[in-house]
């Protein structure tokens, strides 16, 4: 009896269910709704939230003076969205540890959270724990390949790990300098692979690395099964992409049956907004008013076919935000990119505060 008691203490404490309230026995879908101007945003401030939010992507910094896409919040049209608290947050996260696993605007997210937690307040409650997970500045580098942190009062850990294509990169030749690197579309990135099991909830997401741009940039090579594709379909970025996303999603899966308390979230791509040209040729989105006023989102399917197909019929969760974001071309970084060459406009990234606080908003509901 006793034996047994200590088996039971030794598991995790499993997350609470569900917090959201549907309206109706059928499960609600966050995905279909409007968005409605609400002075209760942001939920934190542009200049004050520097602990956390890069100067790149706090428009409050910039020479931007309208913030009217500050004070939208997403209303979905069959639940009700709990309002998020940062204290309610760590709560129910205690001793729990939150990764995003994906691209720059998994960043974006990860940023959106820790400024939503401390609701932009600078904290002396949290921990630098990178080096728990080897997320460290090699030497060279600009910038490690990601961020830990643990918000000590609840021994919350939140984790944010790049990788842009979510499958494993070798290099071809360690000791070649101008190495190609293969590309493993059919194995996860080892990072997953090593921490995975630490993991109360994960959020993953892939998108704008792929295309013939920065697989070649990036000297990648694509593999499948451990050798160079050969496969004709698979060559095709899209085919390549599609490939590993149903690999991720079917590894985790599989995966979850180890760990049946770990909640997975596959977010849908995020939506550009370049008119009149692409990012390099000269592509804008510099209008300041809202294209989703008077527009609702009806669709019960995802606009990311690619992850919706991946997740039916598994554990992993789709948090899907495209069509949601696709209504808000007015809130990129646009021109005000601190980075940016002239007649360069941003319209992949977002302002912070700014849309990737309603992805979170939405994967709180579900925690
Ligand atoms: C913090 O949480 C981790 C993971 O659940 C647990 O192993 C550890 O013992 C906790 N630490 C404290 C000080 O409670
Ligand atoms: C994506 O991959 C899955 C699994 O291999 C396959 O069933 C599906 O047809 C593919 N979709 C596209 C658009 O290639
Ligand atoms: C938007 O950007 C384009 C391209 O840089 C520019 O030609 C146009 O004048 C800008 N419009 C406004 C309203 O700022």
């Amino acid at each position: 009896m006793l034996f047994l008691f200590l088996l039971w203490a030794e598991r995790k404490i499993p997350l609470p269910a569900s917090a959201s309230v549907p309206f109706s026995d059928s499960v609600c879908n966050h995905a279909k709704g409007k968005w409605v101007p609400d002075n209760r945003r942001p939920l934190y401030s542009g200049s004050e939230c520097k602990q956390w939010l890069s100067g790149m992507w706090a428009c409050r910094l910039t020479q931007r003076t309208d913030f009217a896409y500050e004070s939208l919040r997403w209303q979905p049209k069959d639940c009700q969205m709990e309002e998020f608290e940062g204290s309610k947050f760590l709560k129910r996260m205690q001793h729990h540890t939150l990764a995003f696993v994906g691209d720059s605007l998994g960043r974006q997210q990860f940023q959106s959270l820790m400024c939503m937690i401390t609701a932009g307040r600078e904290t002396h409650d949290v921990e630098d724990v990178g080096k728990e997970y080897g997320l460290i500045l090699s030497e060279g580098a600009v910038r490690p390949d990601g961020w830990a942190y643990r918000f000590l009062s609840t021994n919350t850990t939140i984790l944010y790990y790049w990788s842009a294509i979510l499958c494993d990169i070798e290099p071809i030749n360690a000791n070649d300098p101008e190495t190609e690197y293969a590309i493993h579309l059919d194995r996860p990135p080892a990072f997953l692979r090593q921490f995975l099991h630490k993991f109360d909830v994960l959020v993953l997401n892939t998108g704008h690395h792929w295309n013939r741009g920065k697989l070649k940039a990036n000297r990648w090579i694509m593999h499948v099964g451990g050798v160079p594709n050969t496969d004709k379909n698979k060559a095709v970025v899209s085919g390549a992409k599609n490939l590993t996303v149903h690999s991720v999603v079917s590894w985790v899966n599989s995966q979850l049956l180890e760990y049946p308390s770990l909640k997975v979230f596959f977010r849908t791509i995020s939506p550009r907004h370049f008119v009149g040209g692409d990012w390099n040729t000269g592509g804008s989105c510099n209008s300041t008013t809202p294209m989703s006023i008077g527009k609702e989102i009806l669709e019960d399917e995802s606009a990311d076919e690619v992850v919706a197909n991946a997740v039916k019929g598994t554990r992993v969760k789709i948090l899907d935000i495209t069509a949601l974001s696709q209504l808000r071309d007015e809130g990129h970084i646009s021109h005000f990119s601190i980075s940016a060459k002239p007649g360069v406009q941003d319209c992949l990234h977002w302002c912070l505060p700014g849309i990737p606080d309603t992805w979170n908003e939405i994967l709180f509901t579900q925690i």
